[in-house]
């Protein structure tokens, strides 16, 4: 597997608990109770999954590598685009741990301030991955030299294999399957 088909993969699982999280904001808005345990998990995978363990290969390896040697292109793609949405969507979730605090301690209007961080982070990264999917990744794998894209692809497997050893693919699927079946769509009827 390439890394860009890995990391499509990777999206799918993101998107998956990016599902959750909304299934899970729609239960705190109705029924005016939050799971602090649920949310600790979901912004945990966030943190360590799709941001450390997934933005981390892209920044670390495939972006560097587009903004080295896609020229102007690729310099806006990345940094004026992805890169800059990468840390909106960490901005979402540090807003969303001070809100959460901000809950704990008595201040029932921060439960605004959860959903919309919340919410407003499955969005930005919906359509973060979207473009990722459609346009920045099949660029990336039309315009890399060969040996680039070998690199790329070497660099992910060694990530790959250290992450492993460190149970993180493991414990990220086993978190968002166990989320899933506890925030399902039977909610919303
Ligand atoms: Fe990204
Ligand atoms: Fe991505």
């Amino acid at each position: 597997m390439t890394s860009i088909e890995l990391m499509m993969e990777e999206h799918v699982n993101i998107v998956r608990m990016l599902q959750v999280v909304r299934i899970a904001c729609t239960r705190f808005m109705n029924e005016n109770e939050i799971e602090y345990d649920d949310f600790s998990k979901m912004v945990d995978f966030i943190k360590n999954y799709a941001d450390l363990h997934h933005h981390g290969k892209e920044e670390k390896f495939l972006f560097k590598e587009m903004q080295e040697q896609l020229g102007q292109m690729g310099t806006n793609l990345v940094k004026h685009g992805m890169l800059v949405e990468h840390d909106w969507g960490r901005l979402f979730v540090s807003e969303l741990l001070a809100a959460i605090e901000s809950y704990k301690a008595g201040n029932s209007e921060a439960k605004l301030d959860i959903i919309a961080n919340a919410v407003g982070y499955t969005n930005h990264l919906q359509r973060h991955i979207i473009k990722e999917d459609a346009v920045v990744y099949v660029f990336a794998g039309q315009k890399l030299p060969e040996e680039t894209l070998k690199r790329v692809n070497d660099l992910t497997d060694v990530f790959e294999a250290e992450a492993r050893q460190n149970g993180i693919q493991d414990k990220y699927s086993k978190m968002l399957i166990e989320l899933e079946e506890k925030y399902k769509d039977m909610d919303e009827s």
